[in-house]
């Protein structure tokens, strides 16, 4: 028997999205999958009911969640960030007014009990770190270039803060934010892609910064994975309330894959996996100081021109940082909690994204 009846994913037309619907879908035990996004035009699956909706028009969200009554909603949408789109107010409508509006119709739909928010490790204040934990603090601000994560802290902070212990019928709903690292797999148009199209491109022959920093990436199907547990525990929850400092439901919880790698090292296992022989390749180091220097002045430059309302088509600050600081996370909470585990491992992760990429060229 299943133990989520019916699930709404918001967004499961996206990339973690439709790796959620088809891990749901994969278990045949007769959950009930619905999506909802604004055009589902691409990797729709059989058996799945698809609605058209935008999270930030509150009546068309509680028009689909009132007619379908899901048991749980999964929350995956979010503005396109790579390449960086949208103004800081088009990010906090969608992120974080978005959030609310799906919770609001949640809370006052009689069958929902669960909540799950998908957030982003990216969103911790400081900006270079080892083994985080989920209890450190945010980046809030919603000014300024970092907009498209510090809107998802916000959202992540109200999902948590949105969890009360209501019975179902009088409006109670748990909830629950996850915290994903950098995704790639089957269908990464984001990750996986632009480092193929660095090979592309032949610009293979530029490093920035040494390549010593340590850095957290995750396989999605395994992210797709630890919803899916975050939203069977908040359902059980709903019914027997968990032991004190076990619970799953008003917590965060980030997800990576426990294997920090050095940034170069995997993107060029990445050209590997593509045909491509790195063990000749001497590339020209470009120090990080000098990159992360030009990228803030150029971030900063281009955001006050445009009062906000752009980004940096270039490589911006928040790139460069990703390719030279460390950030990897404890998901020590995540296996305790929600009972996760990588159970697909980088190696395989990458062979199987480039595979489905390799396909389209
Ligand atoms: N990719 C990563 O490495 C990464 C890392 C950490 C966190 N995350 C988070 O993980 C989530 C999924 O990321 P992804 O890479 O799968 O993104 P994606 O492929 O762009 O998918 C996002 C989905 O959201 C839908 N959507 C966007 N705006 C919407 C709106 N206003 N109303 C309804 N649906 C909307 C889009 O469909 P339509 O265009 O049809 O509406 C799309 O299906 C995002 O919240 C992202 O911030 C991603």
């Amino acid at each position: 028997m299943a133990t989520l009846h019916s699930v709404l994913i918001v967004g499961g037309c996206g990339f973690l999205g439709h790796h959620i619907v088809d891990h749901l879908l994969a278990r045949k035990d007769g959950t009930k999958v619905y999506v909802m996004g604004r055009s589902n035009g691409s990797l729709r699956r059989h058996g799945v009911e698809y609605l058209k909706a935008d999270v930030s028009d509150n009546r068309s969200v509680e028009s689909v969640v009132n007619s379908i009554k899901p048991q749980a909603i999964i929350n995956t949408a979010a503005p396109i960030t790579y390449p960086l789109k949208g103004t800081p107010e088009f990010h906090y409508k969608v992120n974080v007014e978005g959030t609310a509006n799906l919770m609001r119709a949640a809370a006052a739909c009689p069958n929902t009990a669960a909540f799950v928010y998908t957030s982003s490790a990216h969103t911790l204040l400081k900006s270079d770190y080892l083994d985080a934990k989920e209890s450190d603090p945010v980046d809030e601000s919603p000014d300024g270039p970092r907009y498209p994560t510090t809107t998802k802290a916000i959202a992540d902070r109200l999902t948590r803060s949105s969890n009360n212990d209501l019975p179902i019928e009088a409006g109670g709903l748990r909830t629950a934010s996850i915290r994903p690292c950098a995704m790639f797999g089957e269908n990464d148009i984001q990750l996986l892609n632009t480092m193929l199209c660095q090979l592309q491109e032949n610009r293979q022959g530029y490093q920035i910064g040494s390549n010593t920093a340590l850095y957290d990436f995750v396989y999605v199907g395994n992210v797709a994975e630890a919803h899916i547990k975050a939203a069977e525990a908040l359902v059980r929850e709903a019914v027997h309330r968990p032991e004190e400092g076990k619970q799953v439901a008003g917590e965060s919880f980030f997800i990576t894959n426990d294997d920090p790698r050095h940034f170069y090292d995997f993107m060029r296992q990445v050209w590997q996996n593509a045909g491509y022989d790195t063990s000749t390749l001497t590339p020209t180091i470009i120090p990080s100081t000098v990159a992360l220097t030009t990228a803030s002045a150029s971030d900063w430059a281009t955001w006050a021109f445009h009062l906000g309302r752009s980004s940096s088509s270039s490589l911006s600050r928040e790139d460069i940082e990703h390719l030279c600081l460390n950030r990897t996370h404890d998901i020590s909470k995540a296996r305790e909690r929600l009972g996760y585990s990588p159970t697909v491992t980088i190696d395989e992760g990458i062979e199987r994204g480039v595979r489905s990429l390799c396909q389209d060229y």
